[in-house]
């Protein structure tokens, strides 16, 4: 018997979709894109002295910047900002010379992105973190750090999205005198690699929930960007209403939408966030929704405390916990929309690229 391959299944390497395929690469593309740490160094020697730094992105380049400024804040004590690439124009940010404005794009071709690109060069130095080689930032921006992902097909970024954040990391263990953290993320890649592996269990929590109307994602400092990017990918392919929320701002208004139907998702790696994110989740329950909580295998309370359970290994504390912590939140949704029978490859009114502001 013979099995027949169309050029698409090959090029999807035997998976069923580009997104899953392009999921199950995060372990390598960590490990690629750390090999860029000594070109980053060059990079950052180029650099003229700043004292501020403004992050401008959109989509999940956003949430990556977002880990950029809870980063260059607590480990390089530089005061940071993060701009849409879409409202750069209309806060007219204070840029000068002391600043270095952040450019995070996958493609390099956003329509909004450039344009603030355009902006930012006539009066700050400029640095692009960008995917595609030879895409427009890259001629536009004063410097440039390659994140090396790979071509992503699927819509949904996913692999780009870990490799940006690798370069970011690796942008401000380059600034900094301390390198401790350089070892943290060499244990990244084997720590997704046991998040994809528990595939079957996040498959089971996906058809638990796949037919939720709303859905909620919360988490607290570096956890915050990766609530928001997970609700980002559950909008994207599944069509679920999902919202990203910082949990503290829960009971500002959010609170009131919660019941039985809405699942929440918490991401709870073990450190300073933990038990004012457990708070959150006590209110939540309170008022009946159902908890799927990210966190330590060895976090008994939460694991007690949530009806479902997604465990890391102890020692991604929650500084670096960003990187892997994504893994799962990719999967569920990828799980979710497959379940829904929607092509999570070719989301309805979405682009890879958007070219238009
Ligand atoms: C589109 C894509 C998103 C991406 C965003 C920003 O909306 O569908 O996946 O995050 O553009 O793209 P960029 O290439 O600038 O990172």
């Amino acid at each position: 018997e013979t099995i027949e391959w169309t050029s698409d299944m090959a090029k999807k390497g035997g998976y069923k979709h580009f997104m899953l395929k392009e999921i199950h690469e995060q372990p390598e593309v960590v490990k690629n894109t750390l090999m860029e740490y000594s070109e980053i160094e060059k990079v950052v020697q180029n650099f003229s002295d700043f004292k501020r730094v403004c992050f401008v992105a959109c989509g999940t380049s956003y949430h990556a910047s977002l880990v950029g400024k809870y980063l260059f804040e607590t480990l390089l004590g530089i005061p940071t900002d993060v701009i849409l690439s879409s409202e750069f124009i209309f806060s007219e940010p204070s840029l000068d010379s002391d600043t270095l404005v952040i450019f995070i794009s996958q493609s390099g071709e956003t329509a909004d992105t450039l344009k603030a690109l355009k902006v930012a060069n006539k009066k700050s130095e400029t640095l692009v973190i960008v995917n595609v080689l030879g895409s427009t930032a890259t001629r536009e921006a004063n410097h440039v750090i390659y994140s090396r992902a790979g071509p992503e097909i699927g819509v949904a970024a996913t692999k780009t999205y870990v490799s940006q954040l690798v370069c970011i990391y690796l942008l401000v263990i380059a600034l900094s005198d301390d390198k401790k953290l350089l070892e943290e993320i060499k244990k990244v890649p084997d720590r997704m690699k046991s998040a994809i592996e528990d595939e079957e269990h996040i498959i089971e929590i996906a058809k638990k929930y796949k037919d939720a109307t709303d859905f909620f994602f919360i988490g607290r400092g570096f956890s915050y960007p990766t609530a928001l990017e997970g609700s980002l990918k559950l909008k994207e392919i599944t069509y679920i209403h999902g919202e990203g929320y910082a949990a503290g701002e829960l009971k500002h208004g959010p609170l009131a939408l919660i019941d039985d139907d809405v699942p929440v998702l918490a991401v709870v790696p073990p450190g300073q966030s933990h038990d004012k994110t457990l708070g959150n989740i006590e209110e939540v329950k309170a008022r009946g929704a159902s908890v799927i909580a990210v966190g330590s295998s060895e976090d008994t309370v939460l694991r007690s405390e949530a009806h479902d359970f997604i465990g890391f290994e102890a020692d991604i504390t929650e500084m670096i916990s960003p990187i892997p912590y994504v893994v799962p939140l990719q999967l569920l949704s990828y799980h979710i929309s497959v379940e829904r029978g929607i092509d999570p490859d070719k989301p309805k009114n979405l682009a890879k690229c958007v070219t238009v502001e």
